[in-house]
């Protein structure tokens, strides 16, 4: 979704916000801006594009100042205009706001303070939210005060930063959107997410929910709109590094992240025993285990289930979150739910969590982000330990969502050690999936395929969740048109599609080799193009990915060189792998 940063400080601001919306725009990048408050009063420049496109345009640096607010827009109330791009201003032009989330009542709000006499002049449900503010504070409330008494009126999800141009105080406030605040030497950070400004400090406060926190030249207080009182937050310090937030020798975050795999792998060998087997006693415990999740964390949760099937002797039930609330009626307070999400802040996760728990249900959460939404909502976590994943299209968390789940069943089987062992080995031949003969390789593969228009994939049993998760990389970053369907499906209707030349993915493993290797035959009968991925090349295959046998591992393994060649057809077809059109890294609305 959007991406929002606001700094107050003793530093020159500007160059902090603009560093900051490069580090947020993979949540968001239709426009971008930033209001900083100037000597001269409030001064905003936005745009609709790229972070860097605006600032070569308007020139962010500009002005000076030493508190400030900057936004990177995913639109969803009015189109991708200048007009609807953040930061607003109230109609008196001193309260400046950037909203992460959406206002449900802003039409009635919006007509109320039309009433007033308050004029619009943008489509979104945010203008509303500064000039409630200047409504109250024409009451003769205080900007602290007329910030709170707003938000009784404005109903939705929300994180917001606000700055008056006359009080040198910065408000922020989260209500089922991620927040977090920055902790450095005199001065502070709010962003929706730590990458925003990790490179100034790694001191983090967590938010809870109707949290809103009030900073001025006497430092910070928080707020909380729930128990109507000021309260306490820890801070605490992250083991993230800049660095990790940073593209370093790479032209993208896409593949610095593929290549970082087989540290995040190796990481994973080293989740401590108790976490495992403290997590798996839940499993055994439960009466029912659902694991819920969206897009690139679903295919990971598809996964788990023929893990917990295979390995475990295990039957776990999977389900999409967005669907999972129509499946709340068979919860009991025995149930247990696995939510797995890099972000920790998808709002169709979160809600099949509320649903679980408003059922009594346990919940489990394995997520990539420390004090996530997910997280504080859960029962019980494991943290994927992934580092920062920047790129909008999911990889390291991945597999790392994974190999966590092979680990939980292993232990499950009573196999954690022979299962780490596993881990551990597999980190190594990850080095050798990403290294750059195999990325020239997959090029070879790119040039092949970089005009075509439709592409199918198959596999069976573990392969076909790799399949599915193949497919999505391969459309969300080169926009070709992929579909993924079990081995045996395919010939069920979709084959009707087959044409001379066109090029089919096949994914094999020893297990289930000859049956898939017919399913290729049915397909090149027909003319199709048939690329295999897996460990023995076969007469059926005009091009061959040769891929290890790993077992229970092989999804791990074959991915790799699909994130490669997804990464290759964007570069090949002129499209930004780390910003893909229409996406957001984490959608926080339903
Ligand atoms: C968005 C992203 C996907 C991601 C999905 C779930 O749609 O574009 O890449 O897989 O959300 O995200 P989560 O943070 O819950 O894993």
């Amino acid at each position: 979704m959007c991406g929002i940063i606001g700094y107050f400080g003793n530093r020159n601001a500007a160059p902090i916000i603009l560093e900051g919306l490069r580090r947020l725009e993979y949540r968001g990048y239709d426009s971008a801006g930033m209001a900083i408050i100037t000597n001269n009063g409030v001064k905003i420049k936005k745009d609709v594009g790229k972070v860097d496109e605006i600032h070569a345009r308007l020139n962010f640096l500009e002005h000076e100042g030493n508190i400030a607010i900057g936004h990177t827009r995913w639109a969803t109330h009015g189109g991708v205009t200048r007009e609807n791009a953040h930061p607003h201003i109230s109609n008196n032009g001193k309260i400046v706001i950037v909203h992460n989330g959406i206002i449900e009542n802003f039409q009635e709000q919006r007509k109320f303070l039309t009433s007033q006499g308050f004029k619009f002049y943008s489509q979104t449900d945010t203008e509303t939210i500064p000039n409630t503010i200047e409504y109250h504070m024409r009451r003769g409330y205080d900007f602290f005060e007329a910030v709170k008494r707003s938000l009784r009126h404005l109903d939705g999800q929300y994180a917001i930063v606000l700055i008056h141009e006359d009080e040198k105080k910065l408000v922020a406030v989260r209500k089922e959107a991620p927040l977090v605040i920055g902790v450095g030497e005199g001065e502070y950070f709010v962003a929706s997410d730590i990458p925003a400004f990790l490179e100034h400090t790694k001191n983090v406060i967590f938010l809870e929910e109707k949290d809103m926190v009030m900073i001025d030249k006497d430092g910070l207080k928080i707020f909380n709109l729930i128990k109507d009182s000021f309260v306490e937050r820890p801070i605490v310090s992250i083991d993230w590094n800049a660095e990790q937030a940073k593209k370093g020798e790479f032209d993208h975050f896409f593949m610095k992240e593929i290549v970082e795999q087989t540290e995040v792998i190796s990481r994973i060998a080293k989740l401590e025993d108790g976490l495992i087997k403290d997590i798996a006693d839940e499993i055994r415990k439960a009466k029912g285990t659902y694991i819920v999740a969206c897009g690139t964390a679903a295919h990971a949760s598809m996964h788990g289930v023929y893990l917990f099937s295979r390995i475990a002797k295990k039957h776990i039930n999977f389900c999409i979150a967005s669907e999972f609330p129509h499946f709340k009626h068979f919860l009991t307070p025995e149930s247990l739910v696995i939510a797995v999400s890099q972000s920790g802040e998808t709002a169709d996760t979160l809600a099949a969590i509320r649903a679980a728990k408003s059922a009594g249900a346990k919940v489990i959460s394995i997520t990539n982000v420390m004090g996530s939404t997910l997280m504080r909502e859960s029962d019980k976590s494991i943290l994927q330990r992934a580092g920062p994943e920047i790129c909008v299209v999911s990889t390291k968390a991945y597999t790392s969502q994974l190999a966590i789940l092979y680990l939980l069943a292993c232990e499950l089987a009573g196999k954690l050690d022979e299962g780490k062992e596993k881990i551990r080995e597999l980190g190594r031949y990850i080095y050798y999936l990403t290294s750059i003969n195999m990325r020239k390789y997959l090029k070879q593969l790119a040039e092949k395929l970089r005009y075509t228009e439709h592409l199918y994939l198959i596999g069976r049993g573990l392969q076909y969740p790799t399949a599915l998760e193949a497919a999505l990389k391969i459309k969300e970053v080169s926009y070709i048109h992929a579909e993924a369907y079990a081995g045996g499906e395919l010939k069920h209707g979709t084959i009707a599609l087959i044409e001379h030349g066109t090029p089919c993915i096949v994914f094999t493993s020893e297990e289930n080799e000859k049956e898939i290797i017919s399913n290729a035959m049915e397909l090149k009968a027909r003319g199709a193009y048939i690329i295999g991925v897996g460990p023995r090349n076969n007469d059926v295959f005009d091009f061959f990915i040769k891929v290890r046998e790993a077992g229970e591992l092989n999804s791990i393994c074959q991915i790799i060189p699909m994130q490669i060649l997804a990464y290759q057809l964007a570069i090949l077809r002129g499209c930004d792998p780390d910003k893909p059109r229409n996406l957001a890294k984490a959608v926080v609305v339903k």
